[in-house]
């Protein structure tokens, strides 16, 4: 696998078996050499000399493979033509059972070079901007793929998004350009996003951005509010574009992408991540974490505006020659079998999946899954939040009929691609541990004073050495980069997960450790969901923690103080929830709000989130110590709150 340009890299599994240690001493022990050889799985224009030159200290760089130039959609697209043109790329599945298409990698590669020339007709060039915010259509690939293709660095944002938090991150990375479809189906539900889009853009004008061209996929009498001049339908841009189209030499370090996440203070990060590095990662990855073998039907079910979705539904995939599949449904429409019937219906081999998911598909019963022919799956995947073993155990046996390893992998958008999973079929399982660090990954357990422990331990998860895929910056905002991620252990990259390692040197990843909240696997930060919440103006202030919620692995558990002179009633509480909808999306919709008529602050100001966390969870008996509060009778009329609520 090793091989110049190798077009259909191999898995051999035994190769592995035998390998895997001795892969991953030299991975860690000599970086330049493991990767130098593993960065020719990808086309170079230009072949790199230097590998890696990172470095966790001062003012932190991180760059692999910089003299190299590269193109990634050269890689997922024109690379593959001359053996596997006719082989199917996409497989798009729409809401409605009776929808589907399916596109060849010739196809694929005609129409991204069509929007890559329409894109360079409106004036985008390398280095711009470009917007994507779509439904799970093969179009939103294809965008990516065409700014790929140019040089324009992409920025999806999940189309459940609300045209409030479009609008933030279309500012904050300057984007006149944005890509859109007049409507996403799920569940049979219509989902208005051009509307949306107006209204971000409205939005984002107001801020002083400034937006020319708006791709739209859709038919011209669906598009509302067509704007001349700005609005643009895809197809017709696609249509008249020429189908030729020289792919850009990027540099490997060259930005590739932002994706905007959320963080534990303030408004979501620009994640930066490079072009070479990046691709090698997620592609090497893909490969041999699911041991994806040439002619596999490999289904990711993450949105395209997830890391997930990046990394593993279209680039890994498609860098490899890989037939990927796209829903555009939810998996519980029409019926809770609807997955198990596309995996029939187009036998697929590989699955990649969200526990949430399937806690959700476990309790609707076993006879949804049995029904199906689920005797083409082979290996089954999981990601996003911590696995119960019991769920996990469901996975294997009852979907995987105990034949197909499961998979979990632990990563983040930060890190490009998979950090902690399993190989499958070589790695010894055990049931909610994501097992061992991929090759080149050295994590390290800390204590809250950076300690590192070794053996067997519990503490907070960092990792030591620079890895391909690792993101570069945050866009724009190299210090708070700095501090974000490399300030609180000094010279170490810090996940904010806390993790134990048993005996065998297995991971378990025990959930954040900071003010992030996992809610079915959407990461959102407490800070974003109390900023949205006092933009309301009933709302004096806010704290905002996670509680363990059966289906969601989080739940969003409120407390509001009130502005003089408002009653906290069932309306209110409506209203409150409507605001966090929109401002933010329905993702982030509270589960629970409760009235505090003051929140538990030390003398100096800061909130003492323990004890609300440990209100939320119902904990009542071991608050704690709770006399450094500058008034602990507000603690008092928490619980009585919690107690009269529940
Ligand atoms: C956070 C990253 C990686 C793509 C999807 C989420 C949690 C992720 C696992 C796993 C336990 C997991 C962590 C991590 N997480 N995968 N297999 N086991 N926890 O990406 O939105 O950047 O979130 O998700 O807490 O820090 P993300």
């Amino acid at each position: 696998m090793s091989q110049a340009q190798n077009q259909e890299p191999q898995t051999e599994l035994g190769r592995f078996e035998t390998h895997y240690a001795n892969w991953y001493e030299e991975s860690v022990r000599d970086p330049n050499r493991f990767w130098g050889r593993h960065g020719k799985r990808i086309h170079w224009f230009e072949p790199y000399s230097i590998v890696n030159n990172a470095s966790f200290e001062g003012n932190v760089s991180i760059r692999w493979f910089e003299d190299g130039t590269t193109n990634v959609s050269y890689n997922c697209l024109d690379r593959h033509l001359q053996e596997n043109g006719d082989r199917t790329a996409i497989i798009w599945e729409g809401d409605d059972p009776s929808e589907s298409r399916k596109i060849s990698y010739r196809a694929l590669h005609e129409e991204v070079c069509r929007f890559a020339n329409a894109l360079r007709d409106r004036g985008v060039k390398k280095g711009d901007t470009v917007t994507i915010y779509m439904p799970m259509i093969p179009e939103a690939a294809v965008a990516m793929l065409a700014c790929a293709r140019v040089g324009a660095v992409h920025s999806v944002v999940f189309g459940g998004f609300s045209p409030e938090a479009l609008a933030g991150r279309m500012v904050d990375c300057d984007s006149s350009v944005l890509v859109t479809a007049s409507e996403s189906l799920r569940g049979g539900r219509r989902i208005p996003l051009k509307q949306s889009a107006d209204k971000a853009i409205q939005i984002a004008v107001h801020q002083g951005l400034t937006v020319s061209t708006v791709f739209v996929v859709g038919e011209r009498d669906h598009v509302p509010s067509f704007v001349e001049g700005r609005d643009v339908l895809y197809r017709e841009a696609v249509e008249t574009a020429s189908p030729e189209c020289a792919a850009e030499h990027m540099n490997a370090e060259d930005p590739f992408f932002i994706l905007y996440t959320s963080g534990s203070t303030g408004k979501p990060k620009g994640v930066l991540h490079t072009t070479g590095g990046y691709l090698v990662y997620a592609s090497m990855t893909h490969e041999v974490v699911f041991d994806y073998r040439p002619n596999e039907v490999y289904w990711c079910t993450a949105d395209v505006g997830w890391v997930t979705g990046h990394s593993y539904l279209v680039y890994g995939p498609l860098a490899n020659a890989a037939t990927t599949l796209m829903f555009e449904g939810v998996p519980t429409y029409p019926n809770a079998g609807r997955m198990w019937e596309i995996v029939e219906k187009h036998r697929v081999n590989l699955l990649y999946t969200a526990p949430t998911a399937l806690r959700t598909l476990m309790g609707a019963g076993d006879d949804y899954v049995t029904r199906s022919d689920r005797s083409s799956l082979r290996v089954l995947g999981t990601v996003g939040e911590p696995i119960n073993p019991e769920v996990w155990e469901w996975y294997s046996r009852v979907v995987g009929d105990n034949r197909c390893p499961v998979v979990d992998t632990w990563w983040q958008t930060e890190t490009g691609g998979h950090m902690i999973a399993p190989i499958a079929g070589v790695t010894p399982l055990k049931p909610g541990s994501a097992t061992l660090p991929f090759f080149g990954v050295v994590p390290v357990i800390v204590d809250q004073e950076g300690n590192v422990l070794t053996g067997v331990a519990e503490g907070n998860l960092c990792i030591a050495q620079s890895w391909p895929g690792q993101m570069r910056t945050l866009y724009n905002d190299h210090a708070r980069f700095i501090q974000t991620y490399f300030s609180t252990y000094q010279g170490k990259y810090f996940t904010g997960d806390g993790c134990r390692r048993d005996a065998d040197g297995y991971y378990w990843i025990t959930g954040r450790v900071d003010d992030v909240l996992n809610v079915s696997g959407h990461r959102m930060g407490t800070a974003e969901v109390e900023s949205a919440l006092v933009s309301h103006p009933s709302v004096a202030e806010a704290a905002v923690v996670g509680y363990p919620h059966d289906i969601k692995g989080q739940g969003i558990y409120c407390y509001v103080t009130l502005m003089g002179g408002v009653s906290f009633d069932d309306e209110l509480q409506k209203s409150l929830i409507a605001h966090v909808r929109s401002e933010i999306g329905p993702i982030a919709t509270p589960d629970h709000i409760q009235f505090a008529p003051g929140l538990p602050k030390t003398r100096s100001g800061k909130i003492m989130r323990r004890i609300l966390r440990k209100i939320a969870e119902n904990d009542l008996s071991s608050l704690g110590d709770t006399s450094t509060l500058a008034d602990p009778t507000v603690v008092d009329d928490l619980v009585a709150n919690r107690l009269a609520s529940k």
